[in-house]
């Protein structure tokens, strides 16, 4: 059994010691997963901070980040191995008189391995955090690549055997939700939806992120913000999206939002047209309820 953290209460301090908020929530999951040697599988809206979490874990314990981006056509050889078999030919051409078995031994071994993120997670000697980023963008079939690590902490190689791991490593994995991720992935991980913070998280994201910002500044951003997400949008502002925002008023030197300063700047925080027409009028009708 690994133990990385002590209790629920050391994770979230030490998240916060870099910068990452995490509710109780999301520090017990993180605890459990190291107690139960789990993956972490993190879903939910865009730029909820699912990636920043698995970065955050690894600049907290002082481990090595590995990410594997999943796209459609990932296969085999760009997440776990690949043969070199430029420098495989060139071993063949050059033991010409050596018989086919004693070359065989020779071209599989792992000189001629070209280790990818999820077999140079297993064999990592030093402590690493494995990120799994986006997995609902591989088609379903290439999910089962990831089935054996994630159970076993291992990777089978035909030519070479099993390959198991020194260290059971931290990994997560993050979804946008855009398909349903199979049964036996899901079976395999601690599950976590990451949804918009509460306000209060929100406010203190804020503080943290954005340097020379005011109580009070920070205080209004929050409490916009979650009220333009309640509206029917095509797109709602994400975390990165409210820091940018006020990033831009501490920037403009805006010391207090009223509906002119949300409507001019509401370009940062929503990308659509039709969004910001929307959040332009919400703003116009509910310009006292910015502040408490
Ligand atoms: N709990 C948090 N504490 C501190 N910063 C946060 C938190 N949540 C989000 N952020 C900020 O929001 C930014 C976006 O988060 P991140 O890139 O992890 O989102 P995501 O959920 O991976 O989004 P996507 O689905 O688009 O990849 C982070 O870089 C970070 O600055
Ligand atoms: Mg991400």
């Amino acid at each position: 059994m690994s133990e990385r953290f002590t209790d629920v209460e050391s994770v979230r301090e030490g998240l916060k010691n870099v910068d990452y908020l995490a509710d109780d929530g999301l520090a017990s999951i993180v605890y459990l997963a190291d107690r139960l040697e789990k993956p972490i599988l993190v879903e939910g809206p865009a730029g909820t901070g699912k990636t920043q979490l698995a970065k955050s874990v690894a600049e907290m314990i002082g481990a090595r980040l590995i990410r594997l981006q999943c796209y459609e056509g990932l296969d085999e050889s760009k997440a776990l191995y690949e043969w070199n078999y430029k420098k495989q030919l060139l071993r063949i051409q050059s033991e010409q008189n050596a018989d086919w078995d004693t070359i065989e031994d020779d071209i599989f071994s792992d000189e001629f391995l070209l280790t990818r993120p999820l077999l140079e997670a297993i064999t990592a000697e030093d402590p690493v955090v494995l990120l799994i980023d986006e997995v609902d963008r591989v088609e379903v079939e290439t999910e089962a690549l990831l089935l054996e690590i994630l159970s076993d902490y291992q990777v089978s190689i035909p030519e070479l055997g099993t390959i198991e791991s020194k260290q059971i490593p931290l990994v997560f994995l993050t979804s946008n939700n855009t398909r349903e991720l199979s049964e036996a992935l899901k079976r395999r991980a601690l599950y976590m939806y990451l949804d918009y913070p509460e306000l209060e998280r929100e406010r203190e994201i804020v503080l943290t992120k954005v340097p020379d910002i005011s109580q009070n500044l920070a205080d209004q951003v929050a409490r916009i913000v979650r009220s333009v997400r309640q509206l029917d949008l095509r797109k709602a502002p994400s975390v990165s999206e409210t820091i940018d925002w006020a990033r831009t008023l501490v920037l403009l030197g805006v010391e207090h939002v009223d509906a002119e300063t949300a409507t001019e700047t509401a370009n940062i925080l929503l990308k659509y047209r039709s969004d910001i027409e929307k959040a332009t009028k919400e703003f116009a009708t509910t310009e006292d309820t910015f502040d408490v």
